[in-house]
């Protein structure tokens, strides 16, 4: 009987040690499966001295996102075309030294602390005018020469086999740019199995604030940086957009998109109005607005489809807001990254954010944030084929 107890023991020892190893091997797998899909390297190193990383995500389909820590900024994203060849879809530079210094596109950097415009580069909060960064003739873009896009973030890398993820972090002090408040903000990008990538921000602050983030990569799903976005067919679920004034700060009216070029509710391309005698279009230089997205929450706002590779973007975000920009200021000045110049017109963004100016504009949805408060927002670009 003590044998029979002394060999159950033995045996059900032998089955623990078993499970434990099981168990402890499987945790190895995954840890290395997750290195597997989030690979580091060293990208370069500023003026300033800083060494900047690349972090490069990639999904079991071979798409692929390289996201370096100097501005967040993402300088590859690949996606399928209608043959299934996965081949990198925004602009960037040739070198670092690009981003590095000054990035005057915005070339797929994060955006903050207030994404797009603000009139004459002020702002009144709770009686107290703010006086910040006029970078943009007389009115403030992008949250001034020094915003987010050249800040260096901390980088965690996160998420599971399937899904690689990147958590960015980033403490603006009271002050920065001229802006109240310690402002945390993080952003985190996945790859999702489905070929989406996903960016969900959030921020909170010690003081009374404004905050309006996005993320500014152009994009050309030909693949072909010198080719212009024109040919690509857009689709936004909008009723109305912002029109703006000389300097591009909306008049704070609402204007219907029926019967004018901005109207782009059921498949349009790119190229059919951007030329038009419309004086909106003219003051844009092409497109260069604010769409007022219909409904609310997260919902798909808007679809690219580029007819050549068959390749499809679609676009959801949770933000009342999106900033269709035809690319209208590149200008040739840049070696692309397939060849040739950075020519007008060769990328376009979608911009998901608050309306500009809203500071100024009483009667745009706030983008005050206050103590205590977290501002969180989600925006999807997903890619996919039409054959
Ligand atoms: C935004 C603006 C444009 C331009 C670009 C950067 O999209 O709306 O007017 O300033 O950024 O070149």
């Amino acid at each position: 009987m003590k044998r029979i107890i002394n060999y159950l023991g033995f045996a059900l020892l032998t089955a623990l040690l078993f499970v434990g190893c099981k168990k402890e091997n499987q945790s190895e797998k995954s840890q290395s499966t997750q290195m597997e899909n989030i690979q580091v390297s060293d990208y370069g190193v500023t003026a300033k001295g800083d060494s900047i990383k690349k972090y490069t995500l990639t999904n079991k389909n071979g798409m692929k996102v390289e996201v370096i820590n100097f501005g967040g900024i993402i300088t590859s994203l690949t996606a399928p075309d209608k043959d299934g060849k996965y081949e990198d879809v925004v602009l960037g530079f040739t070198k670092p030294e690009g981003y590095f210094d000054g990035n005057p596109y915005y070339f797929g950097a994060l955006i903050g602390r207030f994404g797009n415009r603000i009139a004459n580069a002020k702002f009144t909060l709770d009686g107290k005018t703010y006086d910040i960064d006029k970078n943009d003739g007389p009115n403030s873009l992008h949250g001034g020469k020094e915003g987010f896009h050249t800040k260096i973030w901390t980088v965690e890398p996160i998420g599971n086999a399937e899904t690689p993820s990147l958590k960015l972090t980033y403490v603006s002090n009271d002050g920065e740019e001229g802006y109240p408040g310690k402002l945390t903000t993080t952003v985190v990008y996945t790859l999702t199995k489905d070929n989406a990538l996903e960016i969900a921000y959030e921020a909170t602050t010690d003081k009374t604030t404004i905050v309006n983030l996005t993320q500014h990569s152009y994009f050309n799903l030909s693949g072909k940086f010198t080719q212009p976005i024109t040919d690509h067919e857009l689709q936004l679920d909008a009723d109305q957009f912002l029109p703006v004034n000389s300097t591009l700060i909306p008049t704070g009216e609402r204007r219907n998109v029926a019967g004018t070029p901005f109207d782009f509710k059921t498949p349009k391309l790119i190229g059919k109005d951007i030329n038009s005698d419309d004086e909106q279009v003219k003051l844009g230089k092409g497109f260069d607005h604010n769409w007022i997205l219909n409904g609310t929450g997260l919902r798909k706002i808007a679809t690219v489809y580029h007819s050549g590779t068959g390749r499809v973007m679609e676009v959801s975000t949770d933000q009342p807001g999106v900033q269709f920009y035809s690319g209208n200021f590149l200008d040739g000045k840049f070696d692309t990254k397939t060849g040739g110049k950075n020519e007008h017109r060769t990328g376009f963004c979608l911009e998901t954010q608050h309306f500009p100016d809203s500071p100024n504009e009483a009667s745009f949805p706030t983008v005050v944030l206050k103590p205590g408060e977290k501002f969180q927002s989600k925006t999807i670009y997903k890619f996919s084929v039409k054959k």
